[in-house]
């Protein structure tokens, strides 16, 4: 029996991205992918997963493109909620659910936990003076602020950030303020909010993630250290805005809850919504101490999900907290970084549509390159690269190899494996460590290396027959061939089984080939996985080149 981990139920989520554009492949390398690999082995390792995400639909960004594109709020979250759900799907991203914050649930769901915090007495009401257009008759949020940077000048700084210095600000200290909305100066006036007083958990949030998660990845880690010295303040949970999930407060008129209080609320959300379609009961992925919580993200959402979220929960009561953040860097495009206002990006549909049934060329290239503890850059030269020399060269003329080869000589029927030389048994015990090895590396994220030494199983594979040759042996020791071909072939099986997470369509490609039903990881680590006398469909390639025109066409910018 394979040891099993004491936990065998883990809630997995993605970041849920904004419904308010294409998702491109910062979204991909930083979270959709490492998480999607996550949930792929686990269920491999027949582990209970509940893998969740979905469009976060809130908040000014969206408010923001709707006015861009002259179009309403709803009319945008439509949009970009189908598109992305479609193209995340057809990339192989395997969630139970995709849903949105739109849904009928969520808005309860939010309301209900806003409703909780305030009845315990945990919220604390405050009045403050903030920036309103009298012309528009409404308050503005920072992003409706623009000015003067006061460190660098720059004349069309927004209130939260300079787009120019990349200084975090606040709307009060730009230089000759004015709103986005009308272009006129904008007025202080008074507005009443309720805040989560996050520095009464400080002490806590000290203990627990400092002492008691000294797991986590160092650049999460680190990161929470760094807030945690610096102090915390409270942070206001509602806004001024017409948009979003209304404050359950008779005197909140016009107010709703801050994007970033739910949106992580969403997780539980999907997850009831993924129980009630499902006929499954949802508390058992948020309440049961022995589930394993974890959340995907990209960096800019680490203090999110590992301190104000958990505070979230922890002041309700009654949930478990985040086991695990793996939080990733960012990816950049061509030494630059990726930018949604200049178009440059690699957009998630535009690549689906441009290389067709290349879905894992993108997962491989992206997972091998992944901003996993620092950025990480994107270039086409690489991801062409990736594909002739690593996919196609090296696994996927093993692999073809191997078939024609046992198709050749043996009719397409697994010969058997007789006397073992010492070549042999070196091969075989490289296969028999790979699924610990490779697993165990997905278990601490560290998803590079994992398909790195998958990759290694490819490389072993070539050299195997590039050492033996079994073509010259094939006339004066066609035993020795049986027993080449026979551990090449269950080299190919374990290419299948543990390469799954990773390449789902591929290996799904392979297993058909092999005729192997399940692909379940601890199936792996044996030289029987496919008996001799069983019989194995004809190779089709894996994988093709892909030519420099091809190329050339995608460097536009
Ligand atoms: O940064 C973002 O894209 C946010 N929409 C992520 C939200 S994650 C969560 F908490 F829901
Ligand atoms: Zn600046």
């Amino acid at each position: 029996m394979a040891q099993q981990s004491i936990f065998e139920r883990y809630t997995v989520t993605a970041a849920l991205p904004y419904a308010n554009g294409p998702i491109h492949i910062g979204h991909l390398a930083g979270c959709f992918i490492p998480a999607d690999i996550y949930a792929r082995y686990l269920r491999s390792k027949q582990r209970q997963v509940l893998f969740i995400s979905g469009s976060d639909e809130h908040g000014v960004s969206i408010t923001i493109r709707a006015k861009q594109e002259g179009i309403t709020p709803q009319q945008i979250v439509d949009k970009y909620h189908y598109l992305n759900k479609q193209d995340l799907e057809e990339l192989g991203i395997s969630f139970d659910i995709f849903s949105r914050t739109s849904s009928q649930v969520h808005y309860e769901t939010a309301s209900d936990f806003f409703t909780t915090l305030y009845k315990k007495g945990i919220l604390i009401a405050r009045e403050t003076e903030q920036y309103y257009d009298p012309a528009a008759q409404q308050f503005l949020a920072d992003r409706y602020i623009r000015g003067t940077c006061p460190k660098c000048g720059y004349p069309d700084a927004y209130g939260d950030q300079c787009e120019a210095c990349g200084t975090t600000l606040s709307p009060e200290e730009l230089i000759n303020p004015r709103s986005a909305l009308s272009g006129e100066k904008p007025i202080l006036k008074t507005t009443k909010h309720w805040y989560l007083p996050l520095n009464e958990y400080e002490g806590w949030l000290k203990h627990w993630i400092l002492e008691t998660h000294t797991d986590w990845k160092s650049n999460v880690y680190g990161q929470c250290k760094s807030w945690l010295e610096q102090g915390l303040q409270p942070r206001a949970v509602t806004r001024d805005l017409d948009w979003g999930v209304p404050v359950p407060l008779p005197e909140a008129m016009h107010k709703v809850l801050y994007v970033w209080f739910d949106a992580p609320i969403g997780y539980i959300s999907a997850t009831k919504e993924w129980a009630a379609q499902n006929e499954q009961v949802w508390e058992p992925f948020w309440k049961d101490s022995q589930t394993k919580l974890v959340h995907f993200l990209g960096k800019d959402n680490i203090v999110f999900h590992s301190i104000i979220f958990p505070v979230m929960l922890q002041a309700h009561g009654g949930f478990i907290l985040p086991d695990q953040v793996p939080a990733n860097e960012f990816m950049n495009l061509e030494g630059q970084k990726i930018s949604t206002s200049r178009n440059h990006a690699v957009w998630l549909h535009e690549y689906l549509e441009k290389f067709k049934d290349k879905q894992d060329v993108l997962r491989y290239v992206l997972c091998t390159n992944a901003p996993e503890s620092k950025d990480s850059d994107f270039t086409w030269q690489d991801f062409q690269a990736k594909n002739n020399n690593e996919l196609v060269a090296t696994l996927g003329n093993f692999v073809n190899r191997t078939l024609v080869l046992i198709h050749k000589y043996f009719a397409g029927i697994v010969p058997e494996t007789t006397s073992l030389t010492k070549v042999d048994q070196a091969v075989i015990e490289h296969m028999q460590k790979a699924p610990q090895a490779i697993g165990e590396a997905i278990e601490r994220f560290k998803f590079k290396e994992a398909i790195q030494k998958w990759m290694d199983l490819g490389r072993i594979g070539n050299k195997y027959l590039a050492d033996t040759e079994p073509w010259h042996l094939i006339k004066t020791m066609p035993e020795q061939v049986q027993t080449i071909l026979n551990i090449s072939l269950q080299l190919t099986a374990h290419i299948a089984i543990l390469g799954a997470p990773f390449l789902p369509f591929t290996t799904r490609k392979l297993a058909d080939m092999l005729l192997l039903e399940s692909l379940l990881w601890d199936d792996a680590g044996k030289v029987d996985i496919i008996l001799p006398g069983a019989r194995i469909n004809p190779p089709q390639l894996l994988f093709d080149r892909i030519e420099d025109e091809m190329i050339n066409q995608q460097r536009s910018y």
